[in-house]
């Protein structure tokens, strides 16, 4: 296991990723985006046609697709069977079918597993997503909980996808953000909620700098000073 583990969970475009990708940059860390785990398999899945719903099909993709998962510059990277697939895991389609991969309870086990493997092959590493804190790293050194108005995440999400080039309104974007929530919020495993040592950081009024600042601090503070 990795000498520093520092989890990062909240709801979508609650700014996990980013904040996750520069505080591991500051710290010289490994970062672990497992959003793109679960969007990975989702891919895989559509692309076998299996049934979405069906938990052991969804675990034949899994045996029989070879994923590798890495960072290159600063950025995840994700392939399966050797090919670059990282662009495609945030279209719509993927988005919108996560909910099926991340609401059965073995192919999460399967990935947790994925994600313990992982950290354990980094000396410091910052792992984002919605079950870090609670399930994967229940004994991480540090644990945050990003939160932020769904107004405000809306808002972030429609900046991100204008800078695509992409048109969308704020009330469907903040409805699918709001559909998302329930659905992460509401699953009997992994559910999206703070570990109870989870600091909780609400970012709505913040930037990403000072949200990274904010972190950074309380990583300096809880950790490093022991050290
Ligand atoms: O973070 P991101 O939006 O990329 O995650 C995609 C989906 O994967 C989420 O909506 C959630 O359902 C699922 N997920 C999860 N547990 C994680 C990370 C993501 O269930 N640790």
């Amino acid at each position: 296991m990795a000498n520093l583990v520092i989890t990062i969970d909240g709801p979508a475009a609650s700014g996990k990723s980013t904040v996750a990708r520069l505080l591991a940059e500051r710290l010289g860390a490994s970062f672990l985006d497992t959003g793109a785990m679960y969007r990975a398999v989702t891919l895989a899945a559509i692309r076998a046609g299996v049934d979405m719903s069906d938990q052991e099909k969804l675990l034949g993709v899994m045996e029989t697709s070879d994923f590798q998962f890495s960072v290159k510059e600063g950025k995840m990277v994700v392939g399966i069977n050797g090919a670059d697939v990282s662009e495609q895991l945030r279209n719509p389609e993927i988005t919108a079918n996560a909910r099926h991969i991340a609401s059965a309870p073995r192919v999460r086990e399967k990935l947790v597993e994925m994600q313990r493997q992982f950290a354990a092959g980094e000396e410091k590493i910052v792992t984002e997503g919605r079950d870090q804190g609670t399930v994967a790293f229940g004994d991480a050194d540090i644990k945050f909980y990003l939160t932020a108005e769904p107004s405000e995440r809306a808002g972030r999400r429609q900046a991100e996808l204008r800078a695509k080039g992409v048109s969308e309104s704020l009330e469907k974007i903040q409805r699918a953000i709001e559909e998302r929530d329930k659905s992460d919020e509401n699953r009997t495993v992994g559910p999206l909620k703070p570990a109870g040592d989870a600091i909780v950081v609400d970012t709505t009024d913040l930037s990403i700098k000072e949200v990274v600042e904010k972190l950074l601090s309380c990583v300096k503070e809880k950790c490093l000073k022991k050290n």
